[in-house]
């Protein structure tokens, strides 16, 4: 990669980093946030308070101390509700959605002043010279305004859900949304195909948006979904973690749209496993604490032997879908790893497992809060991912060669379900309602059929598509991070 020249050097571009404040969102930033350091930028890096003192609840107090030489900031998330000793980390997102509209904006104005008051000091930082914000956190592109540096949105999810989002007002106008129908979501219908839309001709109106299913068009969550999509359109430059080979059809189409020059620079964590000194760079920030044990248990079990199943920092279950996925699983009599957040039981958080399903399955599962997930998604003991289809989970699935079971719960998750299953052949959708004997085959079918075999040679063909993209000899994420940082972010605005 090439670095900076020696004038760039010597005023060290300094990049403002700021996540969307979840965990789906903190760690693709984080990743980016490491390969600018590599390119010689100064980081700062913006988390609230609450997630911050999450981070270093999990890690340990000192752990964020000399993590590269990033300068870690916060702004408060304006949520009365937020309490970083509860034990669940996991918060409201229409809450955040409304807080980062009203509150957010003034304790950042406030922080980048505070950070190019050292202009005149001898101490770093250096001024700042480009923000790049999640892509719903576009009130950040006021305040680059402002102080006159570029911004840069980032599109943490898949480049087919962000072009998704920029069309759901093109379907409320024609009346798709509000829902009419519920029948319209599973049977088809003439006025609900999607064809009209580039690269959707196999988007079923229930995968194309959670807000298809919506029977008002008030949601708070649409209107903030829709309003950041078209504030993200008018920053410097967009960027994806995914590449090219595996989107580009939808980066084409999206190009013809309204919509600054778009970068996709993934996988991400890809990219930095081949930086020098990557055995140094131990990613943190997860919000819970993570648990090592599974690897070793991994390490038991056969080649493409173990179902992974993990649903992500947000998706929540109720009792019954976990007694199905219980059973699915001990019914299918397949080795399993699977995550369970301290909050991921909707109401009674005091549920537990029964007795004989833990009794029957003692010898071929490993239960945990939280895991290391792209060290687990590596190990040659996974056989497949059940998954709820968040864009983190499925692009380093697809970078680990490792297919997957889809039960996609909300958000960009049903649109990229589809096209895992459909487009890229590396998926098998499940039921929304999830029932054991439906579960239990897709396991044996994706761990032992035709089909799951079928699936594994695309996730392998991807994975190698996605060494290729970061490849150093021309590969096309590896170029289009450098064209990034030269074309846009060492650039004036
Ligand atoms: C959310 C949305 O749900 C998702 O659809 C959107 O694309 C991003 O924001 P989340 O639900 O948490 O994210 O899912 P996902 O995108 O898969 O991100 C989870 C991240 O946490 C991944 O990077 C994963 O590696 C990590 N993780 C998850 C762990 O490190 N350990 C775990 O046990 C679980």
């Amino acid at each position: 990669m090439h670095s900076l020249s020696e004038t760039d050097q010597i005023c060290k571009p300094h990049v403002v980093c700021l996540p969307f404040p979840s965990q789906g969102h903190i760690n693709p930033m984080l990743k980016l946030a490491i390969l600018l350091h590599s390119k010689g930028f100064h980081i700062t890096f913006v988390n609230t308070e609450f997630n911050h003192k999450r981070i270093l609840k999990s890690r340990g107090p000192n752990s964020l101390d000399g993590f590269l030489d990033f300068h870690f900031e916060t702004i408060p998330d304006g949520l009365l509700s937020s309490d970083e000793d509860a034990a669940d980390a996991t918060q409201d997102i229409p809450s955040l959605f409304d807080s980062i509209r009203k509150n957010f904006l003034a304790p950042f104005q406030t922080l980048l002043l505070k950070l190019n008051g050292y202009v005149n000091s001898t101490e770093f930082p250096p001024p700042v010279s480009c923000i790049i914000p999640d892509a719903f956190m576009s009130f950040a592109i006021a305040a680059a305004k402002e102080i006159g540096v570029p911004c840069v949105s980032f599109r943490t999810s898949s480049a087919v859900s962000f072009l998704g989002n920029k069309y759901l007002p093109a379907l409320i106008q024609k009346g798709i949304i509000p829902l009419k129908d519920p029948t319209y979501l599973t049977n088809g219908h003439f006025d609900t195909t999607l064809d009209w839309i580039p690269t959707m001709k196999n988007v079923r109106l229930k995968d194309f948006s959670v807000f298809t299913r919506l029977t008002n068009t008030d949601d708070l969550m649409l209107n903030f979904v829709m309003e950041q999509a078209e504030l993200a359109s008018e920053s410097s430059a967009i960027i994806f973690n995914t590449f090219d080979e595996l989107e580009g059809n939808v980066l084409d189409a999206l190009s013809t749209m309204s919509c600054p020059p778009l970068y996709a620079v993934g996988p991400l964590q890809s990219l930095i496993n081949q930086l020098p000194e990557n055995s140094l760079i131990s990613i943190g920030a997860n919000l819970w604490e993570e648990d090592f044990e599974c690897l070793q248990w991994l390490r038991s079990k056969p080649p493409n032997s173990v179902v992974y199943v993990n649903f992500g920092s947000i998706t929540v279950l109720t009792a019954q879908q976990l007694l199905e996925f219980a059973w699915g699983l001990a019914n299918s009599k397949k080795n399993f790893l699977w995550i369970i957040r301290s909050d991921a039981i909707v109401g009674d958080r005091n549920i537990t497992l029964p007795p004989e399903f833990v009794e029957e399955t003692k010898e071929r599962s490993f239960i945990a809060r939280w895991c290391p997930q792209e060290r687990v998604l590596n190990h040659p003991s996974i056989g497949a991912f059940l998954t709820h289809c968040g864009w983190n989970s499925m692009i380093e699935s697809l970078a680990s060669g490792v297919p997957m079971i889809c039960w996609p719960f909300f958000a960009d998750q049903h649109i990229n379900c589809r096209f895992a299953c459909i487009e890229w052949g590396v998926g098998l959708e499940i039921d929304a309602s999830v029932n054991r004997d439906g579960l239990e085959k897709v396991v044996s079918e994706v761990i032992d059929g035709e089909k799951g075999m079928k699936m594994k040679n695309k996730a392998v063909e991807w994975k190698k598509k996605a060494e290729e993209a970061i490849s150093a000899g021309g590969g096309s994420s590896y170029m289009n991070l450098d064209k990034l940082v030269h074309e846009v972010l060492l650039n004036k605005p």
